[in-house]
């Protein structure tokens, strides 16, 4: 089978490069010129663990190609992905034009049957104005040709993307009709080898399925992370709390650790989407409201503890920050709550050296030249007077602490992800922080 995937992005690159090692011929199409050229050399966007080698050994097989030109692409194709972004408007709600862009520019090429399928995070409701854009470009070319559209939301987590790909829990579909229903079954057999279902519902159902999903994830984490701070003002300790309510299946143990808030491009942009339908719909998702006003709180609360340990006045002095992107294994830096502190430490007059293993180069177009960045994670702590643990990456994990100590003007460390033993640290001679463990 030949599909066609419109947008390079996270999901849509991984997306191609995946159906491609199973064997179906894909070509990627976006419009960006200088992506496209590098992608055909080989080199990636973004940095995502296994995916590079995928593309390269998929293209070198002839299976995976890349293009500009979607008129070119489309024939053969039996399926289209609309895997384009759909970045928040000001009022919070994700922003169709450029879903509705490619759905015109299919319709304004196309002709042949085609499945056409949203594979974006779009809001309920958008498969019907994809209809609408494919309908109006064929129409004002005077053509008649078939077509179904589906809806196919991706569930794959950044840093863990191929495997999540290859691997899913589940694959939704939301389609009307039964052709649709077997050709994208049929596209997806190879994955489900292994006992994943694939389910299939309506196209409004499985719009908001994806949409429920990220909701509910983000929900666990700012309830987490309320409790946390509880915990931390009663005298409980988190950890052990978290230990003690994950071994009841019904909560189950996953995606219940706190720390200084939910980042990334889909968590942020999907929670304040959902919230924007339901004002759209007469609705107030009243739980929603509270999750994101948690995470907002909860970006800065590193920093107002900083803020208290040294009596509000952090000027002049240095602070190490170890980790820069939202989560470990990515180079992305979107809504990373690394950028809330280190902007609050900068405006108070601190000094930061930063080190990430891989997301510096990103961090610079976010943070330019205000910061230092360190070659390895003990430059960045030379006359530091604190530690600033970010983001967990299992470098950070084991750090050689006798070093450290020496390196530092103060050994004081702030455990943005609870990855540390503060009693051990504790008996090193360490000041700590951590989130839920300590007022
Ligand atoms: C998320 C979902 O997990 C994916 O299933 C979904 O497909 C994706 O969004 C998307 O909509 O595209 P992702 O944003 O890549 O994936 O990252 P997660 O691993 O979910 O982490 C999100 C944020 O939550 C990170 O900032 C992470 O540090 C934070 N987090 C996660 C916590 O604070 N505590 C936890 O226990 C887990």
């Amino acid at each position: 089978m030949k599909v066609v995937i419109v947008g390079t992005g996270y999901v849509g690159l991984v997306t191609g490069a995946c159906l491609a090692e199973v064997g179906t011929e894909v070509v990627c199409v976006d419009v960006d010129a200088e992506k496209i050229a590098r992608l055909q050399n080989g080199i990636l966007p973004i940095y995502e663990p296994g995916l590079q080698e995928i593309v390269v050994r998929n293209q070198q097989g002839g299976r995976l190609s890349f293009t500009t030109r979607l008129a070119t692409a489309l024939p053969g194709a039996e399926v289209v992905f609309i895997a384009v972004g759909t970045p928040p408007g000001e009022d919070g709600s994700a922003d169709l034009q450029y879903v509705l862009q490619v759905a015109s520019e299919v319709g304004a090429l196309m002709d042949h049957y085609l499945v056409i399928v949203t594979k974006s995070t779009v809001p309920v409701g958008t498969a019907v104005h994809v209809n609408r854009a494919v309908k109006e470009s064929l129409y004002t070319r005077g053509m008649i040709v078939d077509y179904d559209v589906a809806s196919n939301p991706e569930f794959l987590k950044e840093g863990a993307a191929v495997n999540d790909f290859l691997k899913p829990d589940r694959i939704v579909v939301g389609v009307n009709t039964l052709r649709a229903r077997q050709k994208l079954e049929q596209l997806y057999r190879p994955f489900l080898l292994n006992g994943h279902p694939i389910l299939f519902m309506d196209i409004a159902s499985a719009e908001m399925t994806k949409y429920a999903a990220n909701a509910m994830l983000a929900t666990r984490i700012s309830y987490m992370n309320d409790i946390a701070n509880l915990c931390g003002l009663v005298g409980a300790d988190i950890n052990q709390v978290r230990k003690g309510i994950g071994s009841d299946p019904r909560i189950g143990k996953h995606f219940l650790y706190p720390g200084i808030g939910y980042g990334g491009s889909c968590f942020p942009k999907d929670v304040k989407a959902l919230i924007q339908t339901g004002r759209e719909y007469g609705y107030r998702l009243r739980i929603l409201d509270a999750v994101e006003a948690v995470n907002e709180d909860q970006k800065q609360l590193l920093f107002q503890k900083i803020l208290r340990h040294f009596d509000g006045n952090v000027s002049n002095k240095k602070f190490a920050v170890w980790g820069l992107s939202f989560k470990p294994n990515t180079d992305d830096m979107r809504e990373a709550p690394s950028l809330v502190l280190i902007r609050s430490l900068l405006d108070a007059g601190a000094m930061v050296s930063a080190y990430d293993p891989v997301a510096m180069k990103e961090a610079v177009i976010y943070l330019g030249s205000n910061i230092t960045f360190a070659d390895d994670m003990y430059q960045a702590a030379e006359d530091a007077v604190a530690v600033l643990l970010v983001t967990e990456w299992n470098m950070f994990r084991i750090p050689d602490w006798p070093r450290l100590k020496g390196l530092m003007r103060s050994p004081l460390l702030f455990d943005g992800r609870n990855i540390y033993d503060d009693v051990e640290l504790v008996k090193m001679g360490f000041t700590y922080y951590g989130i839920g463990n300590t007022a």
